[in-house]
């Protein structure tokens, strides 16, 4: 069994991109600038956006938090995306969800400028990914296919379950496994999904996300199966300092032993995600000013 390790994965890269922000610089006088929105004091929406901030300063990158009380209203959101929107020092950024429950969330995603869209979110992007064209992808299916790449696990022809339907992660990592570079016959399993151990067990690779901590047992996995775990429940536990630990969607402890290759939570997709929120973040900074830069070499 091979543990994929997205901690070590995410370095390698980020040390790839801090070697492009330097010529960007160099070039252009400038580094690219993210911006995030944040709504509220949720204590896994500010974790993440913290560690995405952190990210940033790490690979050179500006990076900025614009934050809101919970009680913020919807036209106040829609007017400051407006001006990142036009904010020619702003490449790329994002509002980190959930967003509370008096705003419209679609409305708001709808707003933001494609161009600058380094989520991935907006429909002109994710119709743009469901027909193959360059574009920005949601940074969890885009870090797992780099996983997958960098790891050369063989896709091509491979029955791939994917374990979940959200916008941000089953259904946009269901389209990328089923196009021509992947190459995968893809299942996508749902609440409304039948059978959904024996569908999970005949599984040669296994995408998990459904927030529902240890939900694949070992008996749910064909042996030699590649397992990616994008679980990240955070409960509660007396051993941390923050009284919090991460679980993923899969009984690691009992599935690991059966896998070729599996995801441990923390460190193997979480990472990558952030990571692919930089490089998404990088391409923007080249599409809207650096033209001559590309990243794709990175991936
Ligand atoms: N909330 C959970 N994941 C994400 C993400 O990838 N982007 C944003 N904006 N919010 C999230």
């Amino acid at each position: 069994m091979v543990l994929i390790d997205g901690k070590k994965v995410a370095n390698e890269i980020k040390v790839e991109i801090a070697v492009e922000v330097k010529k960007i610089i160099e070039k252009h006088g400038r580094p690219p600038h993210l911006v995030a929105i944040l709504v509220g004091h949720d204590g896994g929406s500010e974790s993440y956006v913290n560690f995405k901030m952190k990210d940033c300063e790490e690979v050179g990158f500006k990076s900025s938090l614009i934050r809101f009380e919970d009680d913020v209203t919807e036209n106040e959101l829609l007017e400051t995306i407006e001006k990142l929107n036009q904010d020619a020092s702003v490449d790329g950024f994002i509002a980190q969800l959930p967003l509370p429950a008096h705003i419209n969330e679609s409305k708001v995603l709808e707003a933001i400028d494609p161009e600058k869209d380094v989520d991935g979110f907006h429909p002109t992007n994710v119709g743009k990914m469901m027909e193959g064209l360059p574009t920005f992808i949601s940074a969890t299916p885009y870090g797992i296919s780099i996983l997958l790449k960098r790891y050369k696990i063989e896709t091509s022809g491979k029955h791939c379950v994917v374990l979940g339907r959200s916008n941000i992660v089953g259904r946009p990592m269901s389209v990328l496994m089923s196009q021509k570079e992947m190459n995968s016959t893809v299942t996508v399993l749902h609440s409304g999904s039948q059978n959904i151990k024996e569908m999970c067990a005949s599984a040669d690779i296994l995408i998990v996300a459904i927030g529902k901590p240890g939900f694949v047992t070992a008996d749910m996995v064909k042996k030699g199966a590649v397992v990616i775990d994008v679980g990240t429940s955070r409960i509660k536990s007396d051993k941390t300092k923050s009284g919090f630990r991460l679980a993923g969607d899969v009984d690691f402890e009992n599935v690991a032993e059966k896998c070729s290759f599996i995801t441990p939570v923390p460190g193997g997709v979480g990472p990558m995600t952030r990571l692919a929120l930089l490089l998404n973040t990088l391409e923007t900074a080249k599409e809207t000013q650096f033209t001559d830069m590309c990243c794709k070499d990175i991936r």
